[in-house]
């Protein structure tokens, strides 16, 4: 069985998790499911970042010790796994003694190897991004970029690890391994970046400036850098399990360069470890263009989010609306939008027509399809096409493609029992009248059925609903499940509670209002859409 080890970024706990981490988090789970339906045996992690100088401030500012507020905020991560139905196989935290044993053996090695050295550092330093900055991060006007925040002149002695050496390994092998990142203008982003000198990276950072931190195995008046500490998850959550290397890490495209696509990778070659095959960058959500953040009070709460919509809708949203590698801007009204029309009219109804079709036509048991004319070698046709198609994108990771396709192919069977109207065959007492509503009958529920085992990976509750009102057992792999076969015939059919309650789309109020509106009017408008926007923390936008 071909394994296949995937990994999320570890998110930082220094705040709430948000849409932004949850979409990561969503779509990586979206991968494991397919491919173990595929066949292949999966290992899929995610964990959180707990180390270094932000989390030691924000456990500072609440007057909390450290340890107890990472654990705290990590239960909230650990938490959001359970919620979102994650198929995770570990949840790796960073402050864990089997993570730090890791990080000390590889910084070990480095420094007996001889790849680490000591040196005096004179330069600027950026608090925030914990990260010593160059001349060229600097902007014509001397200022520094607002991302650094605080930017101080230090002197101080560190430890340095000779990423500048690896420079011309590391192109070689991007250039030679097509796939090391996808997609393609990452990859271009990261060769480009590399197109300048690399520093020598420092992996230090001096006990009196940052407690919070693994300390160095040669050196305990010194903690490893967070990117260090941090990037080692992947190979520490898995050290001795025969899984490295991984086959896919998922990040935000602010973490590619540089420590997704060149520190770690250099680590690893020093380390003389394989790197991994891809790094699959997805963009940025954002809320009116600007960056979905915790810090700057601009996002969605997930947990407000999935109580009110539910966690499948969620997750078919997120997956339908981003392209990977591109952003996307989060709009109630596109959530509505796709939640209305696709999930509740298409998909919903198609499940209640069929439930309710059989039951009043056929006493509720699927009969056996008794004939095959067009509009049957029609639909059967372009479910092959569907899969053929699905499979391909799910390898090329076009997921909201994958989903189009579905869809497309759900519209496709809501069509198909339009124009063979079970309804009016059922007045039809003819033996081909009734030959066509069996036929009618079992073609809508066996494309139902298939493709709701196709939707399984994206949301997995809704389609084990579908199936086992199809009395369908849970799904292990996909293999023969997805051929057009008979296997409903004779099946009773069991009801099951309306999957997409419909809602109203919301009008904004500052679009809605009319000058002629009673005061009443104007209130009952605002309290409609704060209860339906209530998981939003949106910043007011300020004109003019
Ligand atoms: N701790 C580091 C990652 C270390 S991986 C060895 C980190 N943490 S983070 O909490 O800031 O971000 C975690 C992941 O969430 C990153 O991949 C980041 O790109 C992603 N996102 C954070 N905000 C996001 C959006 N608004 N939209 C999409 N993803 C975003 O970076």
């Amino acid at each position: 069985m071909k394994s296949f080890y995937l990994t999320t970024a570890i998110d930082y706990v220094n705040g709430s998790p948000h849409l932004g981490h949850v979409y990561e988090k969503v779509l990586g789970d979206v991968i494991a499911r397919s491919r173990r339906m595929m066949g292949a045996d999966v290992y899929f992690l995610t964990g959180t970042d707990e180390h270094g100088q932000k989390i030691q401030q924000s456990a500072r500012a609440k007057a909390v010790p450290t340890q107890e507020f990472v654990d705290s905020i990590a239960q909230e991560f650990v938490a959001l796994t359970k919620l979102l139905n994650l198929s995770n196989d570990d949840f790796i935290r960073t402050t864990e003694s089997r993570h730090k044993q890791v990080v000390c053996d590889l910084l070990q090695k480095l420094y007996d190897k001889g790849e680490i050295y000591r040196a005096e550092y004179q330069g600027f330093y950026s608090t925030r991004q914990e990260q010593f900055l160059q001349k060229k991060d600097r902007l014509s006007s001397g200022h520094w970029p607002e991302t650094f925040g605080d930017v101080t002149e230090i002197t101080e002695s560190n430890y340095f690890f000779k990423l500048g050496n690896y420079q011309d390994w590391l192109i070689k092998h991007i250039e030679m391994h097509e796939d090391f990142v996808f997609p393609a203008h990452s990859r271009k982003l990261l060769l480009e970046f590399l197109s300048e000198p690399l520093n020598d990276l420092c992996i230090s950072r001096p006990c009196e400036r940052l407690e919070w931190g693994i300390p160095l195995p040669f050196d305990e008046n010194y903690v490893t850098y967070v990117w260090f500490d941090a990037l080692t998850n992947y190979y520490s959550a898995v050290a001795g399990k025969g899984r490295w290397p991984a086959d896919c890490h998922i990040i935000g495209k602010d973490i590619l360069a540089p420590p997704h696509g060149i520190y770690w990778p250099i680590i690893l070659q020093a380390c003389e470890l394989e790197v991994p095959r891809t790094l699959l960058v997805h963009g940025w959500w954002s809320i009116n263009g600007a960056k979905m953040s915790k810090s700057t009070g601009n996002y969605v709460d997930p947990v407000d989010f999935c109580s009110k919509w539910s966690v499948d809708s969620m997750r078919y949203f997120l997956i339908r609306e981003m392209v990977i590698g591109q952003d996307s801007d989060f709009s109630m009204e596109q959530f509505l939008k796709r939640y209305n029309g696709e999930l509740a009219n298409d998909l919903g109804n198609l499940v209640n027509r069929t439930l309710n079709m059989t039951q009043r036509y056929a006493g509720g048991v699927v009969p056996l399809a008794d004939s095959d004319e067009d509009p049957e070698k029609t639909i059967r046709a372009l479910w092959v096409q569907t899969c053929d198609e699905v499979m391909k994108l799910i390898e090329n990771f076009q997921f909201h493609t994958v989903l189009e396709k579905i869809f497309f192919f759900v519209k496709a069977i809501n069509r198909y029992a339009e124009l063979r109207a079970p309804w009016k065959l059922a007045k039809d007492t003819s033996s081909k009248g009734q030959a066509l509503l069996c036929t009618s009958l079992a073609t809508t529920a066996e494309a139902l059925r298939l493709a709701a085992t196709l939707l399984w990976p994206v949301m997995p509750t809704v389609a084990d609903k579908i199936r086992a009102c199809l009395g369908q057992p849970a799904l292990a792999r996909w293999e023969s499940e997805l051929n057009w076969t008979n296997r409903l015939d004779g099946v009773k059919l069991t009801s099951v509670e309306i999957l997409f309650p419909k809602t109203q789309p919301v009008p904004v109020p500052w679009k809605s209002f009319q000058p002629t509106w009673p005061r009443m009017q104007i209130q009952r408008c605002c309290a409609n859409f704060w209860s339906s926007v209530s998981c939003l923390r949106v910043k007011p936008v300020v004109r003019g």
